[in-house]
């Protein structure tokens, strides 16, 4: 008989959502207390906090001083789009995609823009082959698949030299993995992943290459004004200095600087990046130690470190959807693990978000639950049999 007593030790943050993601160590509501709220953004004083933000993102992510960064609206999404209205049509564009959000894209190349488009899906659980990509083509893709839990494991299949843009959705991948810049000509992500900042703004990197573009072709299509990166085909500078297009919150600015902050105070990057790693290592592990659950990443080369993706392999369960659902939601019920089922266009399972703002202790102590709930469901399988 398997022993169905409750793990003694609950994780002491059980927040695994993959998006919002946990908060800093530590946080707390006072320490937004320098936010300029009431105060015009286009004041020097909320001027000032947005080219920090700028600034600080700059550093950590060891982005090129060549290279822009701007806070745009609509958080990644508005990034991506943006960038995809702006840049895309001059010559034809490969889709990659591996899970939902990619797949998004290419909807939006595909039916929306219309483009002149190859596009390479993989099933969940698999990456498309690289190697068959023509970088000749502007080409988009998700560094990261935040709903399938693959990831690229670096950018050596991407040309150095290449007559296309690289346009990279790298929102569950910022802050906890290495983005090769030179290999990517727009990069963008969201504050509330990796760091635990807060749903709002986006973030666009572009490099001299994408600038280059966007003051020399104008798209065919009409681009509503929040997604306007020039005007009279030069670069909007001030966008990339902390102008931005249109009003952004100063509460959730001051939330990106304090997380900015921390991840400064730890060392950084490569600190960020450990922390990720050491967090989807305890999953990873507990994965090998048992035979009724697998990484949905079916090459650990390609294993996200962020958003671990899990299915459950075990033969008696007939009906996959509602065990995993079954076990997510004991996990939750019993306060040891909250938003852990796997993303509404996913496989049935789990998703464990071990971004850089999750303590390893706390995946460590959620482990045993989540063993715990598998055996309960089994259980309660065999009794309704
Ligand atoms: C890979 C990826 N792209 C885009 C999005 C959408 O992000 P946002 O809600 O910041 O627009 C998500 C959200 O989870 C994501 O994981």
């Amino acid at each position: 008989m398997t022993d169905l007593t409750p793990p003694a030790k609950r994780p002491a943050n059980p927040r695994f959502s993959s998006g919002p993601c946990a908060k800093i160590p530590g946080y707390s509501l006072d320490m937004l207390a320098d936010a300029p709220l009431g105060r015009s953004h286009r004041a020097s004083v909320g001027k000032a906090k947005l080219r920090e933000a700028i600034e600080l993102t700059r550093d950590i992510l060891g982005v090129p001083a060549d290279y822009r960064i701007g806070i745009v609206p609509a958080s990644d999404t508005g990034a991506v789009e943006m960038a995809m209205w702006s840049l895309l049509g001059q010559r034809p564009v490969e889709m990659l995609a591996w899970e939902s959000f990619g797949e998004g894209w290419v909807t939006d190349a595909v039916k929306q823009l219309k483009l002149d488009a190859t596009v390479r899906v993989a099933p969940y659980g698999q990456i498309v082959d690289f190697g068959l990509v023509d970088f000749d083509k502007d080409v988009v893709f998700t560094w990261n698949g935040t709903t399938s839990g693959v990831r690229l494991p670096n950018g050596d299949a991407i040309p150095a030299t290449r007559a296309g843009l690289t346009i990279c959705d790298a929102t569950s991948a910022a802050f906890a993995m290495d983005l090769p810049w030179a290999k990517l000509d727009v990069t963008t992500f969201s504050w509330q992943k990796v760091l635990g900042g807060e749903g709002a703004h986006g973030v666009i990197i572009l490099s001299p290459r994408a600038v280059e573009r966007l003051e020399t072709y104008p798209p065919a299509w009409p681009l509503p004004k929040i997604f306007r990166l020039t005007a009279k085909g030069k670069l909007i500078e001030g966008i990339f200095a902390g102008e931005t297009i249109n009003t952004p919150s100063m509460l959730a600015n001051e939330d990106y600087l304090v997380a900015l902050k921390w991840a400064k105070s730890i060392g950084g990057l490569p600190a960020l990046i450990a922390r990720a790693s050491a967090n989807a290592k305890v999953v990873h592990d507990f994965c090998a130690a048992n035979p009724w659950i697998a990484n949905l990443a079916e090459d650990p080369a390609t294993a996200s470190t962020t958003s671990v993706c899990l299915k459950f392999t075990d033969p008696r369960i007939t009906d996959g959807e509602a065990f995993a659902k079954a076990v997510a939601k004991r996990i939750e019920a019993a306060g040891a693990g909250f938003d852990m089922g796997a993303y509404r266009d996913a496989p049935p399972g789990l998703r464990i978000w071990c971004g850089s703002t999750v303590e390893t202790a706390d995946v460590q102590d959620l482990m045993p639950w989540i063993a715990h709930a598998f055996h309960a469901e089994i259980a309660a399988l065999a009794q309704a049999a």
